[in-house]
């Protein structure tokens, strides 16, 4: 059974994954925090948290709280910067076989080709995913992913600095998504993510204040699985690159319903704050269905479900 994919068909660099299943960034550390938990080497790919260019302490607390079949998030991208990840962090990269994806974000553009440029020949990283699509972050983040000029901007700033495979993760918090994705896909990216979490908030009705420090957050986990699936469905439809699609994937078969959506691989993020496992978990329900099916390449049925 061949599980391989190629998410950069037209990068020189490519991005060749053994198989469809990567971490969702901020559900996965740096990949080194799980090294005795998981096989980690199994795994399509691995992207890391969300990298600033100086490192960050967050949002205030409390950051994160359980909601009906999700996750309510603000952590604010919490990292240790870049300088800290090229020094500390790819070195052990460049030992593992799994690739490891370095998502971005930045509160302008010249500072989203700044961090490009910087990881563009680091040993150990295989691609950069650039988020434009974080709701916990203001002045930045979800704003150049509202329109699709910001959106292109930002792509072409990256692909300008950099020959890595350049991955444009998108938000659902807009109805322009398609054009979104046209225009981010015409500005040079290899790649899209669909989807970042969708901007909710909870309230302590006892305290009568948001429960959350930042007030919003950014909501994720099967409750937003139908929502990202119709986004994967609804882009597949105008671009065609490569898409990754994430958002509430728990099961093989959550995967499934988004590769014959369009999606040409997958991540998984919430699901692995209950088990750790549970991105190995998705590959073995993929490789049982494939099985059943008599199915030999994944890539058969990337697209499969007739519009
Ligand atoms: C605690 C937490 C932290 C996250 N941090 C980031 C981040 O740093 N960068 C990013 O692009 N997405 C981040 N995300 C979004 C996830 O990568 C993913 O897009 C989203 O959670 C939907 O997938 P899921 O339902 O499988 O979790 C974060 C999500 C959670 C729950």
């Amino acid at each position: 059974m061949d599980l391989s994919v190629q998410l950069a068909p037209e990068n020189s660099r490519g991005l060749l994954l053994t198989n469809p299943v990567m971490t969702a960034s901020g559900t996965f550390g740096y990949g080194t925090e799980y090294t005795n938990l998981v096989n980690i080497q199994k795994l399509g790919a691995i992207i890391c948290k969300g990298t600033t260019l100086e490192p960050r302490s967050g949002n205030p607390q409390p950051r994160i709280v359980e909601t009906a079949s999700g996750v309510l998030n603000a952590i604010g991208f919490q990292n240790i910067g870049v300088k800290a990840l090229i020094t500390e962090k790819a070195p052990i990269w460049a030992d593992w076989k799994v690739p490891v994806i370095v998502n971005i974000t930045a509160n302008t553009i010249e500072e989203f080709g700044q961090l490009a440029g910087m990881l563009d020949i680091v040993k150990g990283i295989g691609g950069i995913e650039v988020n434009i699509s974080c709701p916990n972050l203001r002045g930045g983040g979800m704003e150049f992913g509202m329109e699709p000029e910001s959106a292109a901007q930002v792509t072409a700033a990256v692909r300008k600095a950099t020959s890595l495979p350049v991955i444009v993760k998108l938000s659902p918090n807009t109805h322009r998504i398609a054009e979104i994705a046209a225009a981010v896909a015409g500005a040079g990216a290899d790649a899209l993510t669909l989807i970042n979490t969708l901007k909710g908030m909870a309230i302590d009705t006892y305290l009568r204040r948001p429960v959350l420090g930042n007030v919003t957050g950014g909501l994720s986990g099967p409750a937003i699985k139908p929502v990202a699936l119709r986004i994967v469905w609804e882009v597949a439809g105008t671009v065609q690159i490569p898409i990754i699609g994430c958002g509430g994937i728990v099961t093989g078969m959550d995967a499934i319903e988004f590769i014959m959506a369009g999606a040409s691989a997958v991540q998984v993020g919430t699901a692995t704050f209950a088990n750790p496992h549970a991105s190995l978990d998705v590959l073995a329900g993929i490789e049982q269905f494939l099985q059943q099916q008599n199915i030999d390449h994944i890539t058969d049925i990337i697209g499969a479900t007739k519009r």
